[in-house]
């Protein structure tokens, strides 16, 4: 079980038990809530024999404290504290919450004395928090002796101590939904494939109903009529057939476009005929990570009732090797008319999205669409897992994802266009093919892609080696990272409300 945190606050807690956390900047004489928490002046001995610099990020953990009713007291340095992004508070919140370890009652004290810490800091810390506390281990029935604790299903009481308890707790209202998005979206990128597939995952959006989200989930039937021959044939070797998911978050006026978001749900990738070397072929159960972040951000979008009108589209399929799989050299017939011949079974996800993008736009008109894709292994060799790669015909929509990428630590690189890698993927026997041979596999990818957007502003991410796999960090020790929710999230908070 991940820790689960009760978050509150308040003005001040001068009779804090159990553990207290105290931020402090290395300029700071005292920490936040040195009279409350450290009446005897412990961090100043502890500062003064030289074992504590305030240093980013480290902490002194200091047990059972003299002259005071805590188990435990624990410093949190934020080094310098001059121009500390969203970010770093995040990722002291992350801190924080490793700090907890077995304690049951914790209060934080962030108002660091000559610090501003401003109400959203203290929501993003929380934030930070909330992230770091989860973990995915459903199906381990041996629990490990640290966590006996989390067994009992405990709910550790946070108190964060702050002057502005008032206006922190309104800005956390909205960092809770975030938290509660980028859950969904590692829950269902680390659910394997046998517990989730696309009728499972369908059933996952449907709930987002309870948050005022229209769901509705297109059929096989339904899709053979709109002519999604690309989305089908990937479809067509499994024995658990496709949905199309379309959830609808109506905030904004009724006159606004609406603004759409589109991903890659491929529950399970095997390649198909093309099939995958069996090493590592198991984590293609996070196929479905663009899937997984659309419906992460639908939730967050509906949580903090966002003022815009938004549009999230799943193509769930899954990619098997069978007796009635496509194979190399079919030719498909997308929604768009035009055809495809498929090289490579397991160029599959561009097949799913170029449907999906299709119907996106010609069904809703939308202002701009953003499709989120594990699209290609050669994403990692190019950016790593620091980068997702960003493909774009719209630059102004490239500086905002950019710019949201920044702030929020998702990061994205701008990768090149063009005609000239756009002939690659021309094909002998049909209008295109779905692989462009050796080079340029993310590029090529995008080009395909780009084919299905007419001249809607449109960006495609790929986030291959960032939705999943990544190393941990701060706010993330989960395989599946939930990347792309906070990104797009503050995308929207910063250009799309009304
Ligand atoms: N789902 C994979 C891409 C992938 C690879 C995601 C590793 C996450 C980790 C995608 O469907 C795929 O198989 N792409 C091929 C494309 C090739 C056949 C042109 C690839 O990257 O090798
Ligand atoms: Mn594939
Ligand atoms: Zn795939």
């Amino acid at each position: 079980m991940s820790l689960k945190l009760a978050v509150s606050f308040a003005k001040s807690h001068a009779a804090a038990e159990g553990l207290a956390i105290l931020l402090t900047t290395s300029g700071a004489d005292m920490p936040a809530g040195a009279t409350e928490a450290d009446p005897a002046g412990v961090y100043a001995r502890a500062a003064k024999s030289g074992k504590f610099t305030g240093k980013s990020l480290s902490t002194l953990d200091i047990v059972a404290p003299h002259g005071t009713p805590l188990d435990r007291l624990v410093i949190l340095g934020l080094g310098k504290g001059d121009s500390l992004s969203a970010h770093d508070w995040l990722k002291a919140g992350g801190v924080a919450t490793a700090a907890v370890k077995g304690a049951d009652t914790v209060t934080v004290y962030v108002d660091v004395p000559g610090l501003q810490v401003s109400p959203k800091a203290v929501a993003d810390f929380a934030l930070g928090m909330l992230l770091r506390a989860y973990k995915f281990d459903t199906y381990k029935t041996k629990k490990k002796p640290e966590d006996e604790e989390d067994k009992a299903e405990k709910t550790v009481k946070v108190t964060i101590v702050t002057a502005e308890a008032s206006a922190a707790k309104k800005a956390f209202a909205e960092t809770e939904a975030v938290a509660d998005g980028v859950i969904l979206a590692r829950n269902l990128v680390n659910e394997p494939a046998n517990v989730l597939g696309p009728l499972e995952f369908a059933a996952k959006a449907k709930e987002l109903e309870k948050l005022g989200v229209e769901v509705e989930t297109l059929t096989e039937k339904e899709m053979k009529k709109l002519g999604m021959g690309a989305l089908l044939g990937v479809a067509q070797g499994s024995v658990r057939p496709p949905r199309l998911v379309v959830m609808q978050w109506k905030g904004g006026k009724s006159k606004d476009k609406p603004i759409a978001f589109v991903g890659k749900g491929v529950v399970f990738d095997t390649g198909g005929i093309s099939i995958k070397p069996a090493g590592g072929m198991e984590d293609m159960k996070g196929d479905m990570g663009g899937a997984a972040a659309v419906a992460g951000l639908m939730h967050v979008l509906a949580a903090r009732k966002a003022k815009v009108n938004a549009i999230g589209i799943l193509g769930l399929v899954e990619n098997m090797p069978d007796g009635n799989a496509q194979r190399p050299g079919d030719i498909v017939t997308s929604m768009s008319g035009q055809t495809i011949e498929v090289i490579n079974t397991d160029a599959e996800g561009r097949l799913v999205l170029c449907d999906a993008l299709w119907y996106c736009n010609d069904r809703f008109q939308p202002t701009f669409m953003i499709n989120l894709a594990t699209l290609t292994g050669a994403i990692g060799v190019a950016l790593g897992s620091v980068h997702a790669g960003l493909f774009s015909n719209d630059d102004e929509l490239s500086e905002r994802l950019l710019a949201a990428g920044l702030s929020t630590n998702e990061r994205l690189w701008r990768m090149p266009l063009g005609k000239d890698y756009d002939k690659l993927i021309d094909s002998k026997f049909a209008d295109m093919k779905n692989t462009g041979g050796r080079q340029a596999g993310s590029i090529t990818a995008a080009q395909f892609l780009k084919r299905f957007v007419k001249d809607t502003p449109w960006a495609h991410l790929d986030i291959a080696s960032t939705a999943m796999g990544s190393p941990n960090d701060e706010i993330n020790q989960s395989w599946g990272s939930g990347y792309g929710v906070r990104l797009l999230d503050e995308l929207v908070r910063a250009h799309y409300e009304s």
